[in-house]
């Protein structure tokens, strides 16, 4: 892909002078999304990082080059910096102290029943490291780059302390990343902003030797605020969508289209147009976790943050109306030939987490749907965390997943389905009616090549056949 292209051939030029004299020595506790493409992009702006993880299967495929996740550019970039020897991939978390100045903590915060998030890696992780820590390695940084509560870094700083060494040196920071799926490798070469929390200068200044090859604003806070920005920024970006779907709702009462209605907030550079896409609403590993984080820590703090709960269930609620629509046409589901596309929880990636096109296809099998489905990246996991192995059938294609088919849904905005050709979508289809859960077909298009077409927030255009 072009973009990061180009922001590595710029890096790399700014910092040839650097490569195979790294600048510093970092390591990364954790190769999940975020720790893989955190550890190798500090790689290739020339440091020396090491990364670990428990999992030796894991370790081994990424020492052939091999990247468990689908990441646009991602896999190039492991085997590039691999080959220089600036990435190193371990098991041993007491290597990975022993090699880095700075150990980032990047192991999975996922959430309890409750809403509120499960620490426990966290703190194994901050056990292990605090046993690796010896007095002869100096002053060591230990970076929280999980998404945690606020006041997390104190409870790390106090696990450590009571498991080192007398005589261990070392500071906590708080680094929250802003990376999105599918353009992880683009948005931490060129980030824009980066932001870390520091009570201590020592730590402050060597977090400051880290970003130096980075070309972007830093602000540098105390670990609390930094620890609240994540979750802040996470749950307004998740507000911003609701927002729009409410707004929607009020468009298809009222005749308005929720697209110019977009466009016209968004021209006020105070709003901005990015985030304000109507449809199915937002899922993934990040959104849904966060806001429902950020409403459990506001609560355990005395403040019920209840204009979250209201984002979340305008969240879910535009999934149902969804259905109540496509039912309102189908009027059963038993036995409909249902096409759908798009299975990943947004356009570029493999990730099915929180998908509202996979809650979406379970809700229909559950009325007795005959589904096929396609997605350009998200089948394997549809198949096995997304639970539909057996339950729906999997095309290879846009065309022959809606061969036969009584109606189409696009569930996810690939740029693949929106430039799809609608004549030929037209003959191989039993019927004419398409839902558009992301707004992502043109209007006239769909009308001309002779489709009832039902969107959200637009008024329904074309007839039934
Ligand atoms: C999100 C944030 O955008 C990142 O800044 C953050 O670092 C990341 O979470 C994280 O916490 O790790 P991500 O979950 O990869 O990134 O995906 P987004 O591109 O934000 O999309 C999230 C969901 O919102 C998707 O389901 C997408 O379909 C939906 N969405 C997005 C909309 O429905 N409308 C929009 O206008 C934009």
């Amino acid at each position: 892909m072009a973009i990061y292209d180009e922001a590595s051939k710029a890096l790399a030029f700014k910092f040839s002078d650097c490569y195979g004299n790294s600048l510093m020595k970092i390591s990364i506790i954790g190769t999940g999304y975020v720790g893989l493409t955190t550890g190798t992009c500090f790689a290739e702006v020339g440091h020396e990082v090491t990364c670990v993880d428990n999992n030796p299967e894991k370790v081994k495929m990424l020492l052939e080059g091999k990247i468990p996740i689908f990441e646009p550019g991602l896999e190039e970039l492991v085997k590039k910096n691999v080959a220089a020897g600036r990435l190193k991939f371990t098991t041993s978390t007491e290597e990975g102290v022993k090699n880095g100045e700075v150990v980032f903590i990047a192991v999975p915060t996922p959430p309890q029943p409750d809403g509120s998030v499960d620490l426990s890696f966290i703190e194994k992780v901050a056990r292990e490291i605090a046993v690796c820590l010896t007095p002869d390695l100096g002053y060591r940084v230990i970076v929280d780059k999980s998404t945690v509560p606020v006041k997390t870094g104190q409870k790390v700083a106090e696990t450590v302390k009571r498991y080192a060494a007398e005589g261990c040196e070392f500071g906590v920071v708080s680094n929250p990343e802003f990376l999105r799926e599918g353009s992880a490798v683009d948005d931490l070469l060129n980030p824009d902003r980066i932001v870390f929390g520091s009570n201590d200068d020592h730590a402050t200044m060597i977090m400051q030797k880290v970003y130096e090859p980075f070309v972007a604003p830093v602000l540098v806070t105390d670990v609390e605020s930094a620890e609240l920005i994540k979750h802040a920024a996470n749950s307004f970006l998740a507000l911003k969508i609701s927002y729009i779907n409410a707004v929607g709702r009020i468009c298809e009462k009222s005749g308005a289209d929720i697209e110019k209605v977009a466009e016209g907030i968004g021209m006020d550079d105070r709003i901005g147009r990015k985030f304000l896409n109507a449809g199915l609403g937002y899922g993934g590993s990040c959104f849904p976790k966060d806001v429902k984080a950020f409403i459990a820590i506001s609560e355990s703090l005395g403040y019920p943050f209840d204009l979250l709960k209201q984002v979340e269930d305008i969240n879910e609620e535009q999934r149902k109306l969804f259905l109540d629509k496509i039912r309102e046409k189908l009027w059963v589901f038993q036995d409909k030939k249902v096409a759908v596309l798009g299975l990943a929880f947004k356009q570029n990636t493999d990730d099915v987490r929180e998908s509202v096109a996979i809650k979406l296809i379970h809700d229909m099998l559950a009325e007795g749907a005959d589904i096929t489905a396609y997605d350009p990246q998200a089948i394997e996991t549809a198949k096995t965390f997304g639970q539909l192995d057996g339950k729906v059938t999997f095309a290879e294609d846009i065309y022959s997943c809606v061969d036969g088919a009584e109606v189409l849904i696009i569930a996810t905005e690939w740029p693949e389905f929106a430039n799809a050709n609608l004549s030929k979508i037209k003959e191989k289809m039993a019927a004419n009616l398409i839902f558009d859960g992301r707004n992502l077909l043109d209007q006239d298009a769909v009308a001309n090549a002779g489709f009832e077409y039902i969107s959200i927030g637009r008024p329904a255009t074309g007839s039934p056949a």
